[in-house]
């Protein structure tokens, strides 16, 4: 039975994440900003932990928390998004917020909780990204923040799957497609079960040969 580590686990792909693999026997551990509003989350089984990934602290003290514990997977999937405004829109404080929450912190996560999964068998860190980091398939534009901070993760993950390939790690970079969710909206094609399902089998059969890739919830390999 492996443990895995879900972001973002109170709504969306993130709280479907915790529920199928608690649904399959495995350990599940899901993070919400607020542990005290996240029934749903607690009803799929996991284990809930306090993190906001806007604060260092909290990842530390999340790290802290776990130490000794070891970790079979990581998926950082935490993340905001809102795609309106041009450039001249734009503030510091926009950008500094999304890179923030979306790529910083991913890799944040990812270092605080190295010693559980250095600990752990399974050694897959999986980020959930979007076609929208893409610099090839941008075709429309728009979405600064959004497209640069999910670029920006893409990046970071490319080089911490070369840092940690030697270990035995597989480290991914995973495109949900346009989901039901929150954040989607509800004109979104694609059911989060659907996604989530694709999402993990993905996860699963990958191994160090395909460490650093970018992938489709379907399998697909996606163009930089
Ligand atoms: N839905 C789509 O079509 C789509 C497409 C491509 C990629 N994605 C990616 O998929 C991931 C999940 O998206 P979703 O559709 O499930 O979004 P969602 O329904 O809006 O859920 C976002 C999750 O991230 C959490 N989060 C946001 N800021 C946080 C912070 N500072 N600290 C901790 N948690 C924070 C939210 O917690 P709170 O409830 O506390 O805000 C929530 O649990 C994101 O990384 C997103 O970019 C989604």
């Amino acid at each position: 039975m492996a443990t895995w580590l879900v972001t973002g686990a109170n709504r969306g792909i993130g709280l479907e994440l915790c529920r199928q693999i608690a649904a399959r026997g495995d350990t599940v551990i899901g993070t919400a900003r607020d542990p005290g509003a996240a029934a749903a989350l607690r009803e799929t089984g996991a284990r809930v932990e306090a993190l906001d990934v806007t604060d260092p602290a909290s990842i530390d003290a999340l790290g802290a928390r776990l130490r000794g514990e070891p970790l079979d997977g990581l998926i950082n999937n935490a993340g905001i998004g809102s795609f309106g405004g041009g450039v001249a829109d734009l503030t510091a404080e926009h950008l500094a917020r999304y890179f923030g929450v979306n790529a910083s912190a991913p890799i944040l996560v990812v270092r605080a909780l190295l010693p559980s999964l250095r600990a752990g068998a399974g050694k897959k860190i999986a980020h959930v990204t979007s076609l929208m980091g893409s610099i090839a398939d941008n075709g429309s534009g728009g979405a600064y923040g959004y497209r640069a901070s999910k670029a920006a993760l893409n990046m970071l993950n490319a080089s911490l799957a070369l840092e940690l390939r030697r270990e035995g790690f597989t480290c991914l970079v995973l495109n949900p497609g346009w989901v039901k969710t929150d954040m989607g909206g509800p004109g979104a094609p694609t059911l989060v079960d659907a996604s989530v399902r694709g999402l993990l089998a993905v996860i699963d059969r990958s191994g160090p040969d395909v460490s650093g890739r970018f992938f489709n919830h379907d399998g697909r390999a996606l163009p930089w």
